[in-house]
């Protein structure tokens, strides 16, 4: 069967996904693309009789479309947000759009519109991810005419409007710096509620997806109808709820008020926001986009990350080539296979109020350059890799003295400080090509195998091009340096988790999680975190106890545990590790890398929410099963059974004592646990095929 179908008078299309289907009316009277149905797959026979949703009185005052068409634009009598609106430089605008065609692909479907009323002509675009539940879709906005220059007030990538339903809860993310990823679970108000982030990157505020059930969803059991915007600029999403019934959801680069010029002869692209129906629970919904960035977002997928040691916390700014030397033969002996010396290497960067931009080894620090050290990590077997903020300059450096102008800045306006540093300008091509250049040099005179893409600060005085157009820069620049590199490696960081989205998940391979490293604080970080991103991408270090952020102490075993159930990394001070520890610490990096695959690569379960007592997750593939289970508070020694949905239930496993257990039991009854006396224990269980 055909991924894309129409009926033959060409007014309905339907769009098949794994396990589902989506189909639209091309409503030429109204010059809009109207929902028809999302859910079970259906013929388009089928879809080309129903019919479309009406509202219950089409009075004057209401909105006949609002909440209900795929592309909403400023033109008619259209109340919601719109998708679409444009200004002329005589402050007039609206739009009279009519669909003048379309066009199927084996996977595609482009629905062309023309404004009647001005030189404006729109693409919709719609793609089947083939073999995943998702269907992509943005939009292309082009000015036909030669002059009248206009300016977007409104782009979006797209709305998807969901079936009606009795409810509507939403689902979604919010954090701070070290408090990333609380998830949130709330009935939609009969209003317009937007995410956001104003701050010309992807934010740890909020992360730009969404989940709607009706309400009665549970972690493995009911329908979801979920969407992401691949971008990593300011962005917004904005869910619909109408008196009336409809439910839609908007996404969009840029936040509310920042325009787009579109001069003669130009075309503007929108990012991609992704969207899919599951049944199945939240739990089916996050395996679902884990397996779509699998398959169609990241850049090797089925690589397995290296057990990276980073010296961040170690050594904040007090790097020196002895002190790293002396880390990566420990790391090493843990069995680390990537070294990265993060922030401190550089110019005179000895501390955060300078150096920023000067990308040379530090000369004091480093006098021979970074070569030795590079090859002395490589001696001991791990790759080599370096922190990098390649959007940032602090005032006071060699950078800034030279390139003053480079900075994001208003002319009117004091530049405001964020961490002692200047957000530089990545519209502009000299900026790009400059970023591109040093990185180039770094990465081929130090044969470097990864980078750690930092970014530690939001925009101000910005100008309106930069809220949408920085991140497309720095894109270019990530895309340009992984072509010249095909085998770097690159982290996503913002401050830990500010950019994390579709959109640098394209371009990097993984994500540095939260600055908070605090074992018992990352069990809902990471639990935020998976609900839509894979686990393969996301960076857990186990670090010092007591945390030196909190200042909490946790066991070792259990700081191992909540890193292990992502790429693990190590990044405390091992001079001051005991021996004993060090040992400990070798047995769990080596026990991580037997069921790498199974984590990295595998089905996620999240067995309990993360404010339970004991909290459990579980990892499936293949035949292998990783479960963890920690408690956080004290307790008496007990043992806990998990129903474990993932396995086959036709199967015999066996754990790593021998005891075995036929998948159905597993499934319905469980797995029993048993967890030590007092608080911060925790457990893993490895089962493998009989
Ligand atoms: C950010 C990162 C940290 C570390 C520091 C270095 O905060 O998130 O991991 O790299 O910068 O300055």
């Amino acid at each position: 069967m055909p991924l894309v179908e129409s009926s033959p008078d060409g007014a309905t299309v339907v769009l098949h996904t794994r396990t589902g289907s989506y189909a639209v009316r091309l409503d030429h009277a109204a010059g809009a693309v109207r929902p028809l149905h999302w859910g079970e797959p259906i013929t388009v026979a089928a879809a080309a009789e129903l019919p479309l949703w009406q509202p219950p009185y089409d009075m004057a005052f209401e909105g006949p479309y609002d909440g209900s068409e795929d592309f909403p634009f400023d033109g008619g009598r259209r109340f919601g947000p719109r998708a679409l609106g444009i200004r002329y430089a005589d402050g007039t605008g609206g739009l009279d759009l009519t669909i003048t065609g379309h066009h199927l692909g084996p996977d595609t479907l482009v629905v062309d519109l023309a404004d009647r009323a001005g030189p404006v002509a729109v693409h919709l675009h719609y793609r089947v991810a083939a073999d995943t539940d998702v269907i992509e879709r943005w939009s292309a906005v082009r000015h036909t005419g030669t002059d009248q220059p206009l300016e977007l007030t409104d782009h979006a990538a797209a709305v998807w409007c969901l079936p009606p339903r009795d409810d509507y809860r939403l689902s979604h993310v919010t954090g701070g710096w070290c408090r990333e990823g609380r998830l949130h679970r709330t009935a939609v108000p009969v209003a317009e509620t937007t995410l956001t982030s104003r701050r010309g990157m992807t934010s740890h505020s909020a992360n730009p997806w969404v989940m709607i059930d009706d309400g009665t969803t549970e972690e493995e059991n009911g329908e979801v109808f979920s969407a992401a915007l691949a971008f990593s600029g300011s962005w917004r999403v904005t869910v619909l709820r109408t008196h009336d019934g409809p439910c839609s959801l908007l996404g969009a680069a840029g936040h509310d008020r920042v325009t787009t010029p579109l001069p003669p002869g130009t075309t503007v692209t929108s990012p991609v926001f992704a969207a899919q129906r599951t049944t199945g629970g939240f739990g089916a919904a996050s395996r679902a986009w884990h397996d779509y960035q699998r398959r169609r977002i990241l850049p090797h997928p089925d690589e397995d990350r290296p057990v990276l040691y980073n010296s961040w916390e170690a050594t904040e700014f007090d790097v020196s080539e002895t002190g790293q030397r002396r880390l990566a033969e420990l790391a090493a002996r843990l069995g680390a296979e990537l070294f990265v010396v993060d922030d401190g290497w550089f110019g005179a960067r000895t501390n955060d109020r300078a150096g920023l931009g000067d990308w040379f080894p530090n000369p004091a620090r480093f006098p021979d350059g970074l070569r030795p050290l590079a090859d002395h990590v490589r001696s001991l077997g791990m790759r080599f890799g370096l922190w990098v903020e390649p959007e940032m300059v602090n005032p006071d450096s060699d950078l800034y003295r030279a390139h003053p102008d480079w900075v994001l800045h208003l002319p009117t306006l004091p530049a405001t400080e964020g961490r002692n540093q200047l957000v530089l300008d990545y519209t502009r091509a000299d900026v790009r090509e400059w970023a591109l250049s040093w990185l180039d040099d770094l990465v081929r005179s130090c044969d470097l195998a990864f980078l750690k893409w930092d970014c530690n600060r939001p925009f101000t005085e910005a100008r309106p091009q930069s809220w949408i157009g920085h991140a497309l820069g720095v894109y270019e620049v990530l895309d340009r340096l992984r072509e010249r590199h095909p085998r770097l490696r690159i982290e996503a960081c913002s401050s830990g988790g500010g950019r994390v989205d579709l959109g640098a998940l394209a371009r990097t391979d993984q994500v540095w999680t939260s600055d908070n490293t605090d074992a018992v604080d990352r069990l809902s970080i990471q639990h935020g975190y998976g609900q839509l991103y894979a686990p393969e991408t996301m960076v857990a270090w186990v670090t010092d106890s007591p945390n030196p952020l909190t200042g909490r102490e946790v066991p070792l075993e259990f700081r191992f545990h909540v890193a292990m159930s992502g790429v693990l990394g190590i990044g405390g001070d091992l001079a001051t590790w005991s021996d004993a520890d060090l040992a400990t610490a070798a047995g769990l990096v080596g026990q991580y890398k037997s069921i790498r695959p199974v984590i990295q690569h595998g089905d996620l379960y999240r067995l309990t929410g993360p404010e339970a007592t004991v909290t459990a997750s579980a990892y499936v593939a293949g035949g292998a099963a990783a479960v963890f289970v920690w408690r956080v508070p004290g307790g008496p020694a007990e043992t806990i059974t998990l129903p474990l949905p993932g396995l086959d239930p036709g199967a015999v496993y066996r754990d790593a004592t021998g005891r075995q257990f036929h998948g159905a039991g597993l499934r319905s009854t469980g797995l029993p646990v048993t967890l030590a006396a007092g608080p911060m224990v925790s457990a893993l269980v490895t089962l493998e095929r009989a």
